[in-house]
């Protein structure tokens, strides 16, 4: 039997079995050879050993390895909090699966694969089905399945093989593996001959090599954006607890985005929602380990970072488009005592004119934090408060969580004895309802995955809604949390609650801080909806706000999954008000656009603990460009809104988040992209630089579309903020001035001269300036920003004029669009009830003569009450003199490089040119 050797050793479909041998010694010699490993196993190399005991409980003894068929060479102890290399693993020619057929079908192939000899986990699956399809010229579709569970998520459906991948898929037959090639660059993306495939009922695995170590995505974790391949297990089970590194957290995202060492990407997504952990090793090589479903993998091959992730939405769907309301500030609190207290708080920052458009509330306005329920006392205005929030043209936002009190009389909580008597709760194996605990006490869980569930839930809401118009739903807990392990009576004996393998799940047990794995629901046991649930809650309660208040949903939840950015945001839950978990927000943020979930942010100045001034201004400069900016504070702790802090960082807020507002024409448009066609809103750097390598690793900086590059300050106590600047001409987005840098910047790196700089950067680390009121914001050359004078709403904004940033690029060409709409009514886009202009500025001839055209795609019925009341600033173009002595009376120089030109009375819905002759 011939096991393949890993791609990047042999380069090739092939196995040189020479060089791996080289290899091998090499590694053995700095390594702790095992008294007796036989010569197969020291062919192994260390970073190649993939692990055959992952078992964590278990001191792996060489009898245990050998049991299993596996070699067992210890290596040194990896350093404390650290995992090494395996012990125990995989030799070349442990048995695996036999490819036995393979014919082809109108989509690609169908195949039959065979186990002849067991592997050490119960109910091996000994035949399989593999089904391959070649379902676009990008996109690959490849399943390996028994008649067995799967997840009930739509995908699209294909009618057409394609007719020119970029891509070439080959087998080995025996053992049976795939190796599929990038045709341009012949890079081997997947090599699956590197361990064995294993397929038993609650075991499934199969590892990979990797074409580079510039991985991401796997979520929901927190870790630096780029994942470490140095032996990194990431597990997948939805889990509250706050962000901590290496824990599973609250939501399941099986997909990565691998950079090709070539500038080229590709993605895959696993669409399983089983307990999973999967394991990056320094090979480099990856191996996906499941307990449950099948092994439904799509591939997709890019080429570049912003098309992979493109493709993976066409697979889970594109995100919704949200209420433009909800691209303001929202302010939220646990904690606020009463309904009035939390009106001071919106009436504190009316009367400094800070811009907020959403008041939040937490479980404080409950009673006994059910569900449902208002409490009496302390929270008897907040219907006045809604009233005086939509008057003021803001919104109301309040928390829903999904365990449902089972302690009230009977008959005296609806919620409850309906869902009882409708049977929607999750049910134990003895078929009654399961009772955990959350704030209220006793809870029953709602089984989402039950249509009748999602009426029930429709019903509750409506009723509340009649006493308090809320416009927004905050879901949260919805892992499920569980403030027992399992239930009141823990779980029940049984290979559910207890695996043969447990992936790597804080608390070690399925069943840690949630229910029952075993637990009953309609479509499946929760062992397999467990990190769907999420998911589900949320299908039910976008469906709910559409039906009750008719406009786009607004929803935050924190659990998600897959194809959640079609029905909410998120955000990164239960963050510390600390400097460092400033830091892993933005690694957060950008893993979410990966995951097709654009509208996402942390807690502003920290969840728990207490915030400082200085921390709190800095990181309401970060939040102002989180796509979702929300300031929410734990219970007990000092008030954090920015009303609570001293009149310069008060100011210095205030600013930020009017800069914010004023960028909302373009935000806006960002997020019709996404919804269009699954462009990212906060984009990582390396998405527009795919070529610069020096921009794979950057975490504490991103972009906003292609052309905003944000550098926030994310440590105490300095005035400067070191950021990488890809290469071209950036302007200062405050002043939008070009100057030129003096060339003898002392090394490392050259430094701004001043706050408001613009710099044409040969791509570097640029030091910037940044006193505790400044934000660095940069804007790329060749882009038009639409904007707005800023008003403390966005309903406010949305009716000032409109100004364009035109940024020319070296050759004085620039491109920009914006997306314009009522803001709130369903699917306008869809129906064409919206206006679209695409502007750009070319040259005509000889310089100056610059060109700037908006052009309209308006349909019938856009808005076209929007008039481009222009501000058109344009820069960069070193404009003579002779023009500047012949200006038109709306145009006046700011500087000679900076062109304004005003009041510009046009509709949005015609098109219009402007030149400059
Ligand atoms: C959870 C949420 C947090 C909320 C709290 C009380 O911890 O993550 O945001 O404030 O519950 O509802």
């Amino acid at each position: 039997m011939l096991r393949l050797l890993p791609a990047n050793l042999t380069g090739a479909w092939g196995s040189p079995a020479l060089r791996v041998r080289e290899q091998g010694l090499m590694a053995l010699s700095g390594g702790w050879l095992g008294p007796m490993a036989p010569p197969k196993c020291l062919l192994v190399p260390e970073s190649h050993r993939f692990d055959c005991y992952p078992e964590r409980r278990v001191v792996v003894t060489q009898e245990l390895c050998e049991s299993r068929g596996c070699c067992f060479i210890q290596s040194p102890p990896p350093a404390e909090g650290k995992q090494g290399v395996p012990w125990c693993f995989y030799p070349p020619d442990f048995p695996s699966y036999t490819l036995e057929s393979l014919n082809q079908t109108a989509l690609g192939m169908v195949g039959v694969l065979v186990r002849r000899e067991k592997a050490y986990y119960p109910r091996d699956i000994q035949k399989l089905r593999l089904d391959v399809e070649f379902e676009t010229d990008t996109r690959l579709h490849i399943k390996v399945t028994n008649p067995r569970y799967e997840v009930p998520l739509d995908v699209p459906q294909v009618m057409k093989r394609a007719e020119n991948p970029i891509y070439s898929l080959n087998f080995s037959w025996d053992p049976f593996g795939v190796l599929l090639q990038r045709k341009a660059t012949g890079t081997v993306l997947l090599n699956t001959t590197v361990a064995p495939l294993i397929f038993a009922d609650q075991f499934l695995q199969i590892s990979t090599s990797l074409p580079s170590k510039f991985l991401y995505g796997l979520g929901e974790h927190r870790d630096r954006f780029l994942h470490s391949l140095d032996w990194n297990t990431l597990t997948l089970w939805a889990r509250d607890v706050p962000p901590t590194e290496s824990f599973n957290l609250y939501g399941a995202h099986p997909f990565y985005l691998l950079m090709e060492e070539d500038g080229n990407a590709h993605g895959v997504f696993l669409l399983n929602s089983n307990a999973m952990e999967v394991v990056l090793q320094p090979a480099p090589g990856l191996t996906w380990r499941t307990i449950g479903g099948v092994l439904d993998f799509y591939i997709f091959l890019g080429p570049d970072p912003n098309m992979v992730i493109q493709q993976y939405q066409q697979v889970i769907g594109f995100p919704a488009m949200p209420p433009i309301w909800a691209l303001g500030f929202h302010l939220c609190r646990w904690g606020y005592g009463s309904s009035n207290e939390t009106w001071q708080t919106v009436r504190a920052m009316r009367n400094y004119q800070i811009p907020q458009d959403a008041q939040w509330n937490d479980i404080d306005y409950m009673d006994g934090y059910r569900d449902f329920t208002l409490d009496s006392q302390k929270f008897t205005s907040l219907p006045s408060l809604v009233e005086d929030l939509h008057k003021h043209g803001q919104h109301y936002v309040m928390i829903l969580d999904p365990g449902i009190s089972s302690t009230s009389p009977h008959g005296s909580y609806w919620p409850f004895d309906e869902g009882l008597r409708r049977g929607l709760f999750l049910n134990t194996t003895k078929g009654q309802p399961l009772i955990g605990q959350v704030w209220p006490g006793f809870t029953a869980f709602p089984d989402f995955s039950n249509p009748d569930t999602h009426q029930w839930w429709l019903e509750n809401l409506q009723h509340f809604y009649s006493h308090v118009p809320f416009d927004g739903l905050w879901i949260d807990m919805n892992e499920p949390s569980n403030f027992m392990d399992g239930s009141e009576h823990g779980c029940p004996p049984g290979e559910l609650d207890s695996p043969p393998y447990t992936p790597a799940v804080l608390g070690d047990s399925l069943s840690a801080k949630t229910v029952c794995a075993s637990a009953e629901q309609k479509v499946s046991v929760h062992y397999n909806l467990h990190n769907l649930y999420g998911l589900m809650e949320t299908k039910a309660t976008a469906s709910a706000l559409v039906k009750i208040r008719g406009k786009r949903p607004f929803i935050i939840s924190r659990s998600t999954f897959p194809s959640q950015g079609r029905y909410s945001g998120h955000w990164l839950g239960d963050n510390r008000s600390q400097w460092k978990d400033m830091y892993y927000s933005i690694p957060g943020v950008l893993s979410f656009s990966l995951f097709g979930i654009p509208l996402v942010g942390a807690d502003i100045c920290g969840f728990s603990g207490s915030t400082s001034e200085e921390l709190c201004t800095r990181w309401t400069q970060l939040g102002a460009f989180y796509p979702f900016a929300r300031n929410h504070n734990t219970q007990k702790e000092k008030a954090q809104d920015p009303t609570a802090f001293s009149p310069a960082a008060r100011t210095a807020m205030k600013d930020v988040l009017l800069t914010r507002y004023s960028l909302l024409p373009f935000l806006y448009t960002l997020f019709h992209r996404a919804h269009l066609q699954g462009d990212t809103v906060a984009r990582p750097l390396f998405f527009e630089f795919p070529g610069d390598v020096a921009t794979w690793e950057l975490d504490r900086q991103f972009l906003w579309g292609r052309s905003l590059l944000v550098t926030p300050v994310l440590e105490p106590g300095v005035d400067s903020v070191t950021g990488y600047v890809p290469r071209g001409m950036w302007y200062d987005f405050y002043t939008v001035r070009s100057i030129t840098l003096s060339p003898d910047c002392s090394h490392p790196c050259r430094s701004l001269p001043a706050q408001g700089s613009s710099v044409n950067s040969s791509g570097e680390l640029l030091k910037m300036s940044a006193p505790l009121e400044h934000l660095n914001l940069h804007i790329r050359e060749g882009s038009i920003l639409p904007t707005q004078k800023p008003g403390t709403t966005t309903e406010v904004t949305r009716g000032n004029p409109l100004r364009l940033i035109v940024a020319l690029s070296s050759d004085a060409t620039a491109w920009g669009d914006l997306f314009w709409d009522d803001g709130e009514s369903l699917d306008t886009f869809e129906k064409g009830n919206y206006s679209y202009v695409m502007f750009n500025v070319t040259q005509v001839g000889w310089s100056p003569p610059l060109l700037l055209q908006g052009h309209s795609v308006t349909k019938e019925g856009g808005e076209d009450s929007v008039w481009l009341s222009c501000h058109a600033r344009v820069l960069g173009k070193a404009f003579p003199s002779s023009l500047l002595s012949r200006l038109y009376p709306r145009m006046s120089p700011l500087s000679p490089q900076v062109l304004t030109v005003s009041d510009l009375g046009m509709s949005l819905s015609q098109g219009f040119s402007l030149q400059w002759l």
